[in-house]
């Protein structure tokens, strides 16, 4: 059975301050992300091998398949395995600005403007009850970009939708440096945020 890894963060610690600070992401990587990590090994042990010998995306896309006493296990751990992984790679240091090119367009076409994806991503992410994550997602069947949010670890994948750009509003993800202020490190993580990241998924999404 294949074991998967704690995946990597592609830069320092304190490489995102001030907008994002060392501990928080220390322990948001070697704490909650290597859980996540453990435990979809541990729940991926308890599947039949039809379920074992496929990659956790093709997962996380049939969670359907995955029999009923694993289902929620796969969904949240395996979902944390893979937004984590992906939130890594979306921020990088010096980030922040506007996309170009054809995600920039894709923006526009669906939200109006880039300000205006920009405010509705914000202002819908801080309204998330409890934990959970705001997506930028690929719709393959529209061909379009949406913004979607999503409860706790639950990936967009399992809606038939492809992560592009996501930002995780778990408190863990926050607290230490922003406390109950979660808008404030929304506004913060914009200025992380990796478009070229988000432009290559988005890219390899649409093939
Ligand atoms: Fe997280």
């Amino acid at each position: 059975m294949k074991k998967y890894e704690l995946p990597p963060v592609p830069y320092s610690y304190d490489a995102l301050e001030p907008h994002i600070d060392a501990r928080t992401m220390e322990i948001h990587h070697t704490k909650h992300h290597q859980t996540y990590t453990d435990k979809l090994n541990a729940a991926l042990e308890k599947c039949p091998p039809e379920i074992q010998e496929k990659d956790v995306l093709e997962i996380l896309s049939n969670i359907g398949q995955v029999p009923a006493d694993q289902k929620g296990a796969i969904n949240f751990n395996g979902g944390g395995f893979d937004n984590h992984r992906i939130f890594w790679n979306n921020m990088k240091p010096n980030g922040g600005g506007e996309p170009g090119g054809s995600i920039a367009d894709a923006i526009n076409t669906s939200f109006g403007s880039f300000s205006e994806f920009k405010e509705k991503f914000s202002s819908t992410t801080a309204l998330i009850q409890g934990s959970g994550w705001g997506w930028l997602v690929y719709n393959p069947s529209s061909k379009k970009v949406e913004y979607k949010s999503m409860p706790n670890q639950t990936s967009p994948r399992t809606e038939g939708l492809v992560p592009v750009l996501g930002c995780d509003v778990w408190e863990h993800a926050y607290y230490l440096k922003y406390q109950n202020k979660r808008p404030d490190y929304i506004s913060a993580w914009w200025n992380v945020v990796n478009w070229d990241d988000a432009a290559s998924r988005f890219d390899k999404a649409k093939q």
